[in-house]
Order: structure tokens, then C-alpha cells, then sequence
């Protein structure tokens, strides 16, 4: 399960599964609205087709948070200074990290992943951009506190969390994420958080059904990936993809919907679904500025500086570890 060796954090039963992925699926399709956690749909396959994404017209965050890292590099250096050991949370192949780091003279960089492989050539690349600069990847699963190298530890830290990957998370566990973080950073740490914000329903509702059905495909992969990985008979063919907004909790929902009524069968385990019923596979949670104020908070973070695209489509958030006041 560790990592110093270079094995990966992944813990598989003598047939090679998963055995994360095959609990939280049985977990997950055994309830009343079937769910599968969003985690699973990012296989190989589903991280290119999440990367075909970002590319789609109506897909916008990805261009949005870019143009912010753009075009305020100034304010950046401004609000952050320089000296900071910058730590991403889940860098995966780190596009949008050089953006940052050429704007605020770090004094090192840790990208924390939980995929190695990913991890490793992505700060390869990364080092050989910002010659000088101490690159020390971190192979970790960041939803737990992580340890950071020691070479890091006197310096004053800030966290990068850009993506609105914090959008994938329901509010207590994004909760539970940001006060992590602030224990993984310390005291004096500063975050720099990526927050989608609420918009007209059509608007987003095309970010996630885009017309060429890329997203689409990425939905369905993760039935794809049942049937491969857990020995899975779910007719995929029969399953549609859907992108929902739930105006009462403010997020987009992706859902696999049947088309008709099926059975089938992951893991040994017995399943149906009737027409109309849908497996639950992701939630993107959307911001206003104060309920993306109150989360950070709630998480133990004083926001100070708020950046939005050209568009207002997005916003970038720079927050203070708080001091603890036990004023009211
Ligand atoms: C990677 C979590 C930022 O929620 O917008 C994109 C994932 N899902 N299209 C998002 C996603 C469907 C994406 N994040």
C-alpha cells in the first residue's frame, strides 16, 4: 500500500481487482439511487477522455480558470509573494501549474498525487521547465493529511487546488478536504482554490452534454469500466448519459440513464434497473461568491483576493489559513 518502493497505492485481491473500486461500486448500486463515487471514472481512459474535454466548445472552466492564471499574474505575485513552497492537491499532469509558478518565484514546488506514473513524468517535466527551482513529488492520496517532504518544512506553504475539483466533493466532505489541507500546509499557509460559479442552467447544463458526446463517453466509460474490471454485464449500450442541475443543492449531476428496464450482473452481485432509473456518477458543485466564502470557512480558510475571467464564468480564491478567534 506505501510507496517509497515505487508500488502503488493500489490494493488488489489475487485476481487483480481493485478491491476499492469493487466495494464502493456493490456499496453504490445496492442503494435505493444507485451512485457510483466520481473517483472511478478517471481509469486511463477516462483521464484522456476527461483531457478531450477541456478541449469541447462548451466545456469552459478548463479555458476560463486558464485566462485567469493569464492574466493575472501581477495580482498573483501581489497577494502571494515569492518564497512559498508551492503544494498541488492532485497535480495530475500539471497544464496549468507553469502559469503559477512563473508568476510568483516559488521556493519549491510539490505536486501530491495518488498516481505515481502521472506523478513522476509530470515533475520531470515541470523540473526541467524551472531549472532551480526543487521539485519533490508526493505520491498520496491528499483527501488525508500528507506528510511533506522535510526540505520543505520551514518554508512558509501554499496550497494549489485549481480545477473546481473541490466542486466534486459534497459540501461535509469538502469541508473535511479544506481543513486537511490547512493541517497538510500549517499555520502561516495561504490556498489558491478554483471555484465554478453558478450560471444560467443551459449554459452549464451544455458544459456537461456537449454536442460531439464526449462527456457522454466519459460517463459511459465508467460502465465500461465495471463490465472490464469487475467482471460486469451492464448493457451499456442501453444506458444514456444525462447532465442535471439541481438548483436545491446548486450542482451539475451526471447520471447513466436506462433506457429500458435491465438486469445484470457486477462482481457475482445481482442488479436491476427500471426505465427512468439512472446510476448517479458525478456532482460538480457550483459557487456564488459568499457560499463559496461560507465553505472556505467552514474549512478553516479566511478568503482574501477573488479573481473572475473576462466572462465571469469563473473564479480563482485566495485564502488565508485563520487565525482561531473565539469571538462570536
Ligand atoms: C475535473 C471535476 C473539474 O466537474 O467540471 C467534466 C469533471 N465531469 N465534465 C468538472 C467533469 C464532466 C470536472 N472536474
Amino acid at each position: 500500500m506505501t510507496t517509497k518502493t515505487g508500488l502503488a497505492l493500489v490494493d488488489r485481491d489475487d485476481d487483480g481487482v481493485d478491491r476499492a473500486f469493487r466495494n464502493d461500486v456493490l456499496e453504490g448500486l445496492a442503494q435505493p439511487q444507485k451512485a457510483v463515487p466520481a473517483r472511478w471514472l478517471y481509469d486511463d481512459a477516462g483521464s484522456q477522455l476527461f483531457e478531450d474535454i477541456t478541449q469541447v466548445e462548451e466545456y469552459y472552466p478548463t479555458r476560463a480558470e486558464t485566462e485567469i492564471l493569464q492574466q493575472r499574474g501581477a495580482d498573483f505575485a501581489a497577494a502571494i509573494g515569492q518564497g512559498r513552497a508551492v503544494v498541488e492537491f492532485g497535480s495530475g499532469s500539471s497544464v496549468k501549474t507553469p502559469l503559477l509558478l512563473s508568476q510568483i518565484e516559488p521556493a519549491a514546488y510539490v505536486p501530491l498525487d495518488i498516481a505515481g506514473d502521472f506523478l513522476r513524468a509530470a515533475a520531470a517535466d515541470l523540473a526541467a521547465k524551472f531549472p532551480g527551482l526543487p521539485v519533490h513529488p508526493v505520491e498520496a492520496d491528499f483527501m488525508r493529511r500528507v506528510e511533506l517532504p522535510e526540505s520543505v518544512s520551514d518554508m512558509p506553504k501554499l496550497g494549489f487546488f485549481p480545477g473546481s475539483t473541490i466542486g466534486n466533493m459534497v459540501p461535509r466532505t469538502a469541508v473535511d478536504l479544506l481543513r486537511t489541507m490547512r493541517e497538510t500546509l500549517g499555520a502561516s499557509s495561504k490556498l489558491l482554490i478554483g471555484m465554478d460559479l453558478i450560471k444560467n442552467r443551459e449554459v452549464l447544463k451544455a458544459a456537461y452534454d456537449d454536442a460531439k458526446g464526449v462527456t457522454a463517453e466519459f460517463n459511459l466509460n465508467l460502465a465500461r469500466r465495471i463490465n472490464r474490471e469487475l467482471g460486469g454485464t451492464i448493457p451499456v449500450e442501453q444506458l444514456a448519459h444525462e447532465a442535471r442541475w439541481n438548483d436545491d443543492f446548486a450542482r451539475i449531476e451526471m447520471h447513466l440513464v436506462a433506457q429500458q428496464d435491465m438486469a445484470f450482473e457486477v462482481a457475482g452481485c445481482e442488479f436491476s434497473l427500471k426505465k427512468g432509473e439512472s446510476i448517479h456518477t458525478e456532482n460538480s458543485h457550483k459557487f456564488s461568491r459568499r457560499s463559496g466564502s461560507t465553505l472556505l470557512l467552514a474549512g478553516g480558510w479566511t478568503p482574501v483576493e477573488r479573481w473572475l475571467d473576462s466572462e465571469e464564468r469563473f473564479s480563482l480564491i485566495l485564502a488565508e489559513a485563520t487565525i482561531a478567534r473565539s469571538a462570536p
